[in-house]
């Protein structure tokens, strides 16, 4: 044991690479770089099988042709168009050419997907996927375990994980990045919630796995876990985040909870109502309806409560319906929804419509990196600069291959596809056992300044509170249409969230199980990303995939066909710079798809 100079004894470990985050993504990069001989520390803050992947419902995206003729460019094309021009096409092929490999890896780790009559991976409908480049019926391409995709895919992770002797540091909040006496990222810092004890991790590499930030709205279908403490770790290390102002608003949420309902739901022939008991979806998507991408099914459904066509006293949600499907497909093919809309809303789905609303889902920014995993930045004429020591993988990082809108079920295409390419970057990177550089005296300083900030804090204002105020401004002012004076509004109001954040009051001093403490920092981390979400937003003057400004309708090409990079100042304000998207694929086995109007 070290002593930092401050009041704590650190208890120093030292590894090839650490990952943080224990999801599909972070257990995916794990046990790839066990299996190449790294020596691997994991740090998640909940236990690895608890992580939000748990919660994905819908499925898998392979372009396996299991239940009708399928073809992986044609999942290229969709996801070209889905994420409306500004995903990275190299990554963008890279991910659905190895979509098919993963997902039979998966299936012989022990994935327990539902299956065909002919005991092949059963797969769905699912939004935006078509075949023959658009033009043919949709393509059966989301691979399904039920309705618990994510679970079945968590758990054989966590499972071929421990087959590979992957460390865990489970329970442990990880704090802060952690230089070497050159600057180069070395490490980060952690607080183990159980004992109290502070560690000090130093690695050759840095994989950040944390996931989203969904939860600096105020209804959101992800985990109050979800706070992109990654991320948030990445901006305070004056690195920046890309895209940050293209959140998900999943369609169907539960009016009120914000529980999931997943798109499956639609894929497997449930549809949407109004007021009025019209199928509206098919005056705004004629030809792909119900299963339109993400964005333009949340943008229809607010239209038609704007207008007046919502459900309820209040006219403020949407009805779906799945009451006409054969009760054998809901009981074996949508077993857990059905419980949510029982739990959540009461509803007997098979009798009754289950009220939705759209509700926030999904980050498409991040980390920037390319499609090895390794985190880039633009530095002078070069996009691309690749920062040493430091990756990120899954809805941390932003590759990009969702670009402006993700379409469901590339999520944990994504997590599994880019968590092995981080492994297998990083085996080439790093060499095991490679000693370790100096780390100055105040390595742990930062980490720990932060950390007694908001242990001794000692304000009027309580956490629960300004977190809220958060909350509701994000999901007023950063919502599903968004314009320059709403927004305006918003980071006036954001501000002032700012402002308060170090009047905070935490009365728990201790360091074991200290919720109120970890609170507090999570709020931290959920704020900086948010200010840089809403900073994107209003600097954005175009509307594209999940950015939709009623002041700007037209997506231009001319000027906005590039990504958000963003930096948060020490005043809570934004800087900016741009990166070129690729447009480019990665090999000739597809061609580039050219920006066209986007019409479902
Ligand atoms: C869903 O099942 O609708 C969620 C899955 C996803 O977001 O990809």
């Amino acid at each position: 044991m070290a002593n930092s100079g401050k009041s704590y004894d650190i208890i120093d470990h030292t590894y090839d690479v650490v990952v943080i985050g224990a999801g599909g993504a972070g257990l995916r990069a794990t046990f790839g770089l066990a299996l190449k001989g790294l020596k691997t520390a994991c740090i998640t803050k909940v236990f690895p099988t608890r992580s939000h992947t748990v919660a994905a419902q819908g499925g898998i995206s392979a372009a396996l042709g299991n239940m009708g003729k399928d073809d992986w460019r044609w999942h290229f094309y969709d996801t070209v168009k889905g994420a409306d021009w500004l995903g990275d096409q190299d990554a963008i092929e890279y991910m659905c050419r190895e979509a098919m490999p993963s997902v039979i890896e998966l299936e012989h780790y022990g994935v327990p997907f539902s299956r065909t009559e002919s005991g092949e991976i059963y797969q769905r409908p699912f939004g935006g996927m078509t075949t023959e480049y658009g033009e043919g019926p949709p393509a059966h391409r989301t691979c399904a375990a039920a309705d618990r995709t994510g679970h079945a895919i968590l758990h054989t992770l966590y499972q071929q994980s421990l087959r590979n002797q992957a460390e865990f540091f489970v329970e442990y909040f990880a704090l802060d990045l952690i230089h070497d006496v050159d600057g180069k990222i070395a490490g980060v810092m952690a607080w183990n919630l159980d004992d109290g004890t502070i560690h000090r991790f130093q690695s050759h590499m840095v994989i950040i796995a944390t996931g989203g930030y969904g939860r600096c709205y105020f209804s959101c279908t992800g985990a109050h876990t979800q706070t992109g403490d990654g991320s948030a770790m990445v901006l305070r290390a004056g690195l920046p985040l890309e895209d940050m102002e293209f959140i998900q608003f999943h369609p169907t949420g539960i009016y009120g909870a914000g529980a999931l309902i997943t798109e499956g739901v639609r894929g497997e022939g449930g549809y949407l109502t109004n007021s009025e008991g019209e199928r509206f979806m098919e005056r705004y998507a004629p030809h792909a309806k119900d299963l339109a991408s993400r964005d333009v099914v949340s943008r229809s459904m607010t239209i038609e409560m704007n207008e007046g066509r919502g459900v309820g006293p209040e006219q403020d949600h949407i009805h779906l319906h799945i009451e006409h499907l054969e009760p054998e497909v809901i009981s074996e093919r949508l077993p857990g929804i059905s419980e949510t809309a029982r739990i959540f809303a009461n509803v007997d789905v098979t009798r009754e419509p289950i009220p939705v609303l759209p509700t926030v889902h999904y980050n498409m920014g991040g980390v920037p990196t390319n499609y090895l995993g390794e985190a880039v930045q633009p530095v002078g004429d070069d996009p691309d600069v690749v920062i040493p020591g430091l990756m990120a993988v899954g809805e941390a990082a932003c590759v990009s291959v969702h670009g402006a809108n993700r379409l469901g079920s590339n999520s944990l295409l994504d997590l599994v596809v880019f968590g092995r390419a981080a492994a297998d970057r990083c085996a080439e990177i790093v060499k095991p056992d490679t000693p370790h550089p100096a780390l100055p005296n105040d390595a742990a300083d930062k980490a720990l300044d932060w950390l007694d900030s908001r242990r001794y804090a000692d304000g009027p204002v309580l956490t629960a509170d300004l977190r809220l105020e958060m909350q509701r401004t994000m999901q007023a002012h950063c919502a599903v249409f968004r314009t320059e004076e709403v927004m305006a509004e918003g980071v006036e109001k954001m501000a002032q969230v700012w402002a308060q954040k170090d009047d905070l009051k935490v009365n728990d001093r201790g360091m074991i199980w200290n919720s109120d403490l970890v609170e507090a920092l999570e709020f931290d981390n959920l704020l900086q990303q948010a200010l840089v979400s809403i900073h994107g937003a209003i600097n954005r003057k175009e509307s594209r995939g999940g950015h939709a400004r009623e002041d700007f309708p037209d997506r231009d090409d001319e000027n906005w066909m590039k990504h958000t990079v963003a930096w948060l100042n020490d005043d809570g304000t934004s800087r900016f710079d741009y990166r070129p998207v690729h447009g480019e694929t990665l090999t000739d086995a597809v061609d580039a798809v050219p920006p066209k109007a986007r019409v479902y």
